[in-house]
């Protein structure tokens, strides 16, 4: 048949020969992190793009991140194996309504979460993720007024931390507006010394249970140095793979979503699969690109975050 019986050796030959650099984020399944040769968080993933020198970047995550590896990359060749493998915060932010929304608040300064498209990026004054949005916010003059998009709980979170006033796009994820407060209440019963851990764009009544909340990376840093033995991990499942590598004598425990399932997985990144993954790479296509007015507009709130988080 087309596909090879080892898709692993299949996919190493492929890298070998094209030049190819694969990039992974937390949430994909284990197999595709396994093949990886670097996994991290949407800042992680960012600076590894930024500072890449393959010809070919083979990007394993939704595509708002392949665009963003395409932003730093015009010229290098950026493949996602699924091009469906969207994102429903992305996907919240639509660039007219958007510009209406800027329109009605011209004072603002532009503060964009990674998760939005390279077009909302070209109107944004500066991106941020969930690992820098507390220090990127903090070093903005106290009376400056800030619009925060798309994710209207990654906003409330900064806006407690650093004490601003922001002017929110009330968009969401729906992989963590979906967890369960009170299934979230019943496993700490269950489990009283676990720690519970959760990812910012969880809404306000999850996030008030946790006790550590950051990006994914920040999430997988805190297990490895905290000295609790259990953790309830309110994020998709997809880091726990990872985790468990790096903590392996520790009790991690998935929290559970309010839609009867046991755990909880985002429908846009688990499109990417290791068959696809192959075809993507033998085939070289599908290729991520991006208009080039579009791409320069976008650059340059990119590498203001880049030059803010050092
Ligand atoms: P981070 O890995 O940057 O925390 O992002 C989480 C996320 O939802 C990516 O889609
Ligand atoms: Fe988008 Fe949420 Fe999926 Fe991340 S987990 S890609 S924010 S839908």
């Amino acid at each position: 048949s087309q596909i090879p019986h080892d898709l692993f050796e299949a996919i190493a030959e492929l890298k070998q020969q094209l030049n190819a650099v694969i990039l992974a984020h937390y949430y994909q399944e284990p197999d595709l992190q396994d093949v990886a040769d670097y996994i991290g968080d949407s800042l992680g993933l960012s600076q590894t793009a930024a500072n890449c020198q393959a010809d070919v970047i083979v990007f394993l995550g939704v595509h708002f991140m392949a665009e963003t590896a395409k932003i730093f990359n015009p010229n290098k060749q950026v493949l996602l194996p699924d091009l469906n493998a969207g994102c429903s915060l992305a996907d919240s932010c639509p660039p007219a309504q958007f510009a209406e929304f800027k329109a009605k608040h011209p004072d603002h300064l532009v503060i964009s979460y990674i998760n939005c498209s390279a077009a909302i990026k070209a109107m944004s004054d500066i991106i941020c993720t969930s690992a820098n949005a507390v220090a990127i916010v903090n070093q903005i003059p106290k009376d400056r007024p800030i619009i925060f998009a798309p994710d209207r709980n990654l906003g409330r979170y900064v806006a407690e931390q650093t004490g601003r006033d922001l002017v929110l796009w009330q968009g969401a994820c729906i992989v963590h507006e979906i967890f369960s407060e009170r299934k979230l209440v019943e496993l700490k019963q269950e489990h009283p010394h676990a720690e519970i851990i959760a990812h910012p764009e969880c809404e306000p009544n999850v996030l008030r249970h946790a006790d550590y909340i950051g990006s994914t990376t920040g999430l997988l840093k805190y297990v490895q140095t905290s000295s609790s033995q259990a953790f309830i991990v309110v994020t998709e499942e997809g880091v726990i793979h990872q985790m468990q590598k790096m903590a392996p004598d520790k009790l991690l425990i998935p929290a559970p979503p309010d839609n009867g399932c046991a755990c909880n997985q985002c429908p846009h990144m688990r499109l990417n699969t290791l068959e696809k993954l192959y075809l993507a790479m033998k085939h070289r296509t599908p290729e991520v690109t991006l208009d080039e007015s579009i791409r320069l507009a976008a650059l340059r709130p990119m590498q203001r975050m880049l030059d803010m988080s050092k």
